[in-house]
């Protein structure tokens, strides 16, 4: 099979990126965490103060940042940031990092890039809209608000990361009105996009129904 794209987007801890991985290792597709490389500019501009509003701060910023994604590797400037990316601090400014339009044409180009010629499942907020509107196969996941920060507590617990319930909740829903309300790209089910609410699926239900989707499009 020649390139074969697989698009998974939905707000913040619907579990797109446990799901990917999955599907990406059953299919022997390659998968790519977009929302890991938005996290890296953001993690650059926390450490180095970067002024957001300030257009010549933000280009040199994009000039001085260098990604590079060994398998679930993420490198920033040639630093392992894998862990780093995932704590609340980052997730925190993320998303106004997110809505900067030269921020999302940079790591678009190098989401586009390293997905040529490759069967691969990128997960996102607009993979199946703008970055591969021509996708294969185009997933929206969603759970409610309080599902989604469960899920992200148990994530923190289990890495050791200090975190309460209350605090995760409103940072899930500042970041999903930040994300579905930007001009730029803002987090939208693609008209041709299968919806699946996952608040009262397990992982192996979503897999299954994923899978339903990709198998028939493989059939054609
Ligand atoms: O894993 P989680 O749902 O918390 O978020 P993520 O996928 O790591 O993405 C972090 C943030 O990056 C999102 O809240 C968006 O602001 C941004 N993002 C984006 O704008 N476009 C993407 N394709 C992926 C992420």
């Amino acid at each position: 099979m020649k390139e074969f794209i697989v698009t998974v987007d939905g707000p913040a801890g619907s579990g797109k990126s446990t799901i990917a991985k999955i599907i990406a290792k059953k299919y022997g597709f390659t998968y790519l965490d977009t929302g890991a490389m938005y996290r890296m500019i953001a993690l650059y501009a926390l450490e180095n103060s970067i002024d957001l509003e300030d257009g010549s701060q933000v280009e040199a910023m994009l000039a001085n940042t260098k990604l590079d994604i060994v398998g679930n590797q993420f490198f920033l400037n040639g630093k392992d940031v894998s862990e780093e990316i995932r704590t609340p601090r980052v997730s925190g400014v993320v998303s106004p990092v997110a809505a900067i339009r030269e921020v999302r044409v940079k790591l678009v180009e190098l989401q586009r890039e390293i997905s040529k010629g490759k069967r691969i499942i990128l997960d996102g907020r607009d993979i199946g809209t703008v970055v591969f509107p021509n996708g294969d196969v185009k997933i929206f996941l969603v759970a409610s608000p309080e599902e989604r920060a469960k899920r992200r507590l148990r994530e923190y617990e289990e890495k050791g990361v200090e975190a309460d319930y209350e605090s995760v909740l409103s940072s899930i829903k500042e970041r999903d009105h930040i994300d579905s309300t930007r001009k730029e790209s803002p987090l939208l089910k693609a008209e041709d996009a299968h919806e699946i609410d996952s608040s009262t699926m397990n992982i192996d239900e979503v897999v299954e129904a994923i899978s339903k989707y990709i198998d028939e499009k493989i059939g054609e």
